[in-house]
This record gives structure tokens, sequence and C-alpha cells, in this order.
């Protein structure tokens, strides 16, 4: 079974290469249309990507809300969102606010690697093209000290278009299941209390998922193992090439 396993991520993995080479050759495709086109105008639009210094690490990120994490191997992933007003919009059916800002801290071998950040604001992203722009969010990508990474921003946009229908963000569903009667109770009480607030940043990373409530948390690798049907397979090569992404910036 562990095998069979072994071989289907593997093959997976073929075929997402493949599959990004075949839209790399896409892309070039496209832009070179786009340069014979007589209507590409040269800079009209910004760089994609070229907002992300609007971005800026967040301040007490620990007191906002830690509504999921994820596990990817040795990768621990814990989502904080800045505001429950947020989380209730969503639940509410509505758009996140403008101020929204959404950090996902990872860690790697119970080590903080990094944190990416995507914050929305009005106005946001209004000189980006309407193809490339993910509404009015921007992303940022922070190392382990808090200092911007070099990165490229625009892979960000471009993966998470594909959660264009959930504004953009893969974990909607977990914003939209959270259980804001927790908020209302550690804010009831001294902050020390809530879980959002605990420092985890010297936490290994077994540590942080066993005072985690499971329903709350999703292992990737199991769900891995459950794939099998067609449906789920866009969720996993992206689950696949996220954790491929992760990796890169191994210590
Ligand atoms: C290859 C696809 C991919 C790339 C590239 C990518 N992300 Fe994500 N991102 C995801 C997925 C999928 C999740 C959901 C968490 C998970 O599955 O581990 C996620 C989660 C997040 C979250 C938590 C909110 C959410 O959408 O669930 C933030 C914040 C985030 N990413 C920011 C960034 C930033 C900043 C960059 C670029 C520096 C980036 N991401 C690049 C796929 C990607």
């Amino acid at each position: 079974m562990k095998k069979r396993l072994f071989h289907s991520v593997a093959l997976l993995l073929a075929l997402t290469l493949t599959a990004c080479n075949n839209i790399d050759n896409d892309t070039k495709a496209i832009s070179q249309q786009a340069e014979n086109s007589s209507e590409a105008k040269s800079g009209e639009y910004a760089k994609i990507g070229s907002g992300a210094h609007l971005v800026k690490f967040p301040k007490d990120l620990h007191k906002g809300i830690l509504y999921t994490t994820f596990d990817r191997g040795n990768i621990h992933e814990n989502i904080y969102i800045n505001s429950k007003e947020a989380i209730e919009a969503v639940q509410n059916g509505e758009e996140f606010p403008s101020d929204t800002v959404i950090t996902l801290e990872g860690y790697e071998d119970g080590e903080i690697a990094q944190y990416l950040v995507m914050e929305k604001r009005t106005g946001w992203g209004s000189e980006y093209s309407p193809k490339e722009r993910n509404g009015e969010w921007e992303y940022q990508a922070f190392t382990p000290n808090k200092e911007v990474r070099k990165d490229n921003i625009g892979r960000c946009f471009s993966c998470h278009a594909g959660a264009a229908l959930e504004q953009y963000i893969h974990s909607l569903a977990a914003i939209k299941n959270y259980d804001l009667g927790k908020v209302s109770e550690s804010n009831n009480s001294s902050t020390t209390d809530s879980i959002a607030s605990i420092p985890t940043k010297d936490w290994k990373v077994s540590d942080i998922s066993a005072h985690l409530n499971d329903s709350n948390s999703k292992d990737v690798n199991t769900k891995k193992a459950s794939l099998l049907d067609d449906k789920e397979k866009a969720e996993v090569i992206e689950d696949v090439l996220l954790t491929i992404y992760l990796h890169q910036y191994q210590n």
C-alpha cells in the first residue's frame, strides 16, 4: 500500500512538472501573442507583485486568530487572520473587509522558516492587469527575522488565482467553519489564555499539533493518501506545487 502511494505521488509529481512546463510554454506563447498584438500597449499595467512593498510584517501577529493549521511532511503551517470582523463577514457571505491580513507562519522541523502574508485594502491592485490581479490583495514573503524575503511575488498571485472563487484564499472553508464562540470566550478572559496569543516560536511541531483542536487541523498527507477521485486532482497538484515551493527555502 505504501509502495503504491509512493508511486502515485511520484507519478503525480512527474505529471505536475510536465504540466508546469506546458504552462510555461503556454505563457510564453500568450505573452508572445500579447507582444505582437497591436492592442497590447506596453507599460499599460504595473508589473504584477510590484505593490508587495505595501504589505508590512503584521504587528501583533499572535494576537490574531489562528483559524487553521496544515501539515505537509516536516512543514507545519499556522494560519492567522487579523480580525474577528473579517471572519464574520465571510460567514455572512460577504467579502473580506479592507485591512484584512492573513498570515501563514511556516515551520520546518519545528523551526520558524518563513512568513507569507496577504493583505487586502480598498483600491489595491487597481494598477495591475485585470487578468493578473487578485482582487485587492497584495502578497509579501518574510524571513524568520521578519525581513522582506526576495521572492517572485508574481507566483503568489498565479497560484492564489486558483482560489479566485474563494476570494483567493485557499483555506476559505476553514474561515467559514471557524467557531467564533471560541474568540468571544478568549476575549472575555485574559489574553494569555487565548491559544492565538501563546508564543509558539520555540515549540516543536508535535507540541503545536497536540495543542490544537483536531477538527481545525488538516493533515495534507492523509489527504493525499485518500485522494482518488478526479474532483480532488487539481487540489492535490496545487498541494504538491506548494510543498515544492515551501521547500525551496529550506534552511
Ligand atoms: C504553488 C501554489 C502557491 C504558491 C506559489 C503560493 N501559495 Fe500561498 N497558499 C497555497 C495553498 C494551497 C495554501 C493553503 C495552505 C496549504 O495548503 O498548505 C496557501 C496559503 C496561503 C496563505 C494563507 C491563506 C490561504 O490562502 O489559505 C497565505 C497568507 C499565503 N498562502 C501567502 C502566499 C504568499 C505571500 C506567496 C508568495 C510569496 C504564496 N502564498 C505562494 C498555494 C500557494
